[in-house]
């Protein structure tokens, strides 16, 4: 039997939260993890974050091993920021939808026939369109660092064609934009957000700008996971529905447990369906297992990641 897979019989009776302690000591390991991970990962983790943040924890921690839970995207862009380092991800297969969407050669075609845009890129993305891309945004600085760009200057954006489309919308900017989806986001049903609306009348919306157009105009609230968050704390009254992932309401029915978040609903009207099948690839066996045998790691080519590293020091000069 396969230990790796986590049924194995040598896992079998082990305290994994204990063996992760014992191990993430003896490694000198921080881990990292996005709030889209479950549960027991987040009580965990180090560090529990939005993609910016956990890039600039990645980036300015002293531990010697990065243990990532979140999806490879996010691996890479720890080690693009932090390559002396050793930088675990418990599943190498945990991919993003927006990732596939945009394939680097199709891209680089893409930024050929438009040589006078530059290219803000999403971060969602592999290291190679990273590396052809000018700056790197996530959801909780794009609008800060497109402030910065001149009204003049043509944009290709990409690949969330959502959070691009919001973008244009709320700055009024006319950009080309690369037609990438979150499946996750993709999801959420308008019709059945309105029969829970109308369930919930007092009830705010929060959503995250990955999520289609048709879902974002009845938000009350568009933003970053730990946007969302923090408008949770702060939102008239005491129910909230939530159209991201529904891991990130763990922090939230944590930090305030006397209120109510309810999950928007997909086609079928099930609240939660949406969880992200990548994020879900990390569980705590493979944590451990990847902090045991600091495997399956995270390698770039050095001249791959000093160009993508150069998008992304323009995202974190931007929003210093
Ligand atoms: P943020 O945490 O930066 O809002 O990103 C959400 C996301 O889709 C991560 O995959
Ligand atoms: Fe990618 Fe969407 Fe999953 Fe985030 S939630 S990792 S954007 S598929």
């Amino acid at each position: 039997m396969d230990a790796r897979n986590g049924i194995g019989g040598s896992l079998t009776g082990l305290d994994l939260r204990a063996e992760i302690d014992r191990l993430r000591k003896e490694r000198n390991a921080v881990i990292l993890a996005h709030y889209y991970q479950q549960s027991e990962i987040q009580d965990l983790a180090d560090f529990v974050g939005d993609s910016l943040d956990l890039s600039r924890k990645a980036q300015a921690t002293d531990a010697d091993v990065i243990a990532f839970c979140g999806v490879k995207f996010m691996a890479e862009t720890a080690k693009i920021l932090s390559p002396d380092k050793i930088v675990v991800l418990p599943d190498l297969n945990a991919g993003c939808s927006l990732e596939d969407s945009c394939p680097a050669d199709k891209f680089a075609a893409f930024r050929a026939a438009h040589p006078d845009h530059i290219a803000l890129t999403y971060i969602n993305c592999s290291t190679e369109v990273k590396a052809l891309s000018d700056v790197i945004v996530t959801s909780s600085s794009a609008e800060r660092i497109l402030a910065q760009i001149p009204a003049d200057q043509p944009i290709i954006f990409g690949p969330d064609k959502h959070l691009g489309g919001y973008l244009a919308r709320k700055t009024g900017r006319d950009m080309l934009l690369w037609p990438g989806v979150c499946i996750v986001h993709e999801a959420f049903s308008e019709t059945e957000l309105l029969k829970l609306k109308a369930l919930h009348p007092t009830a705010p919306v929060a959503a995250h700008p990955e999520c289609p157009g048709y879902i974002l105009d009845h938000a009350d609230y568009v933003g970053s996971t730990s946007g969302i968050l923090n408008y949770a704390k702060t939102m008239p009254g005491d129910t909230l529905i939530v159209a991201t992932e529904p891991h990130i309401m763990h922090q939230m029915e944590k930090a305030m447990p006397g209120k109510t978040f309810i999950g928007a609903p997909g086609a079928d009207g099930v609240c939660n369906c949406n969880i992200c099948p990548y994020m879900a690839l990390n569980t705590m066996e493979k944590l451990y297992l990847a902090l045991r045998d600091l495997s399956p790691r995270i390698e770039i080519e050095e001249g791959l990641r000093l160009k993508a590293k150069h998008s992304l020091d323009r995202m974190l000069e931007m929003t210093a």
